[in-house]
């Protein structure tokens, strides 16, 4: 049996099969927790599971899942509470797109909607639910930066996030007393996959500005163990995220444009 702050408890981390989701598996594993690992490309779960086993010797199961889909939630949350409690549930699963609303196909943002938004708040609901029966849980919701201020050619992802910091921030002070915390992380650009997936080629300030995906989950996973209600990874992140909320809205929303310019 592993030793760590999480030995003997198992969670459930959305978007496993890359970047800070298969970071903070990484890192919850390293605590000693048996990880459920959820995402769409099924071999690559497999492949850190066996990573996973091997180096920390904690039992992981690989679920395959498209989370755009709330039939699919529904069979997910089935499987995994038949398979016994959760006690951490990660909704990290999620992605941007970039480039002018209006340019957009409808159809991408609303997966964008039902990944980002839908998912995090369906599975929220249901894992919470059960936590709460308990008396015991903790949740990790991943936001952005992105969060505090208006962010275009990102107009949707940006809200999407805004939603998931409010949303998560809230939930929390509701379940004060209950045993269960909910914890947001707001990530600063990361080295993952995301920009790649979102269609933005790299700019000044993503190439000088990103953090390493370990780097953020070992934040994370630290603020999800002391209860923090709202983690922001780094010094220049939590500058950022203060600097915005003194600026008159206008000029934060011009200052967002322009990092976020190809
Ligand atoms: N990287 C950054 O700069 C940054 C900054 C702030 C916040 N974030 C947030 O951090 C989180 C993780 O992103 P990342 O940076 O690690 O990007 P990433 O490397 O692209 O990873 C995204 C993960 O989400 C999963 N995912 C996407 N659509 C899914 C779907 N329909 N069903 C199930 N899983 C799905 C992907 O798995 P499959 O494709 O295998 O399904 C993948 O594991 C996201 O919520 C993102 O918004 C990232």
């Amino acid at each position: 049996m592993s030793k760590g702050h999480l030995a003997g408890r198992r969670a459930v981390v959305t978007g496993a099969s890359s970047g800070i989701g298969a970071a903070l598996a990484r890192r919850l594993a390293a605590e000693g927790a048996d990880v459920v690992l959820v995402a769409r490309r099924e071999e690559r779960l497999r492949a850190l599971a066996e990573e996973l086993v091997r180096q920390h010797r904690v039992a992981v199961e690989v679920k395959a899942c498209d989370l755009a889909r709330p039939d699919a939630r529904e069979a997910l949350f089935a499987e995994v509470n038949a398979g016994g409690a959760v006690d951490v549930l990660v909704n990290n699963a999620g992605f941007g797109v970039h480039g002018a609303f209006l340019s957009i196909p409808w159809e991408r943002e609303r997966e964008l909607l039902e990944v980002d938004v839908a998912a995090l708040v369906h599975l929220t609901k249901l894992f919470g639910q059960a936590m709460t029966r308990r008396g015991f849980g903790r949740i990790l919701q991943v936001s952005s930066i992105g969060a505090f201020q208006p962010t275009p050619t990102y107009a949707v992802y940006g809200a999407a996030k805004a939603f998931v910091q409010n949303f998560g921030e809230a939930i929390d002070h509701e379940m004060k007393g209950s045993g269960v915390r909910c914890t947001v992380l707001a990530p600063g650009v990361t080295t993952t996959e995301f920009h790649q997936v979102a269609g933005q080629k790299p700019n000044f300030f993503l190439t000088n500005t990103a953090m390493a995906a370990e780097a953020v989950a070992d934040i994370a996973v630290r603020g999800l163990l002391s209860g923090r209600r709202s983690v922001v990874p780094g010094i220049m992140n939590t500058l950022t995220s203060w600097f915005v909320r003194l600026l008159p809205r206008r000029q934060a929303v011009s200052m967002a444009a322009r990092l976020m310019a190809e």
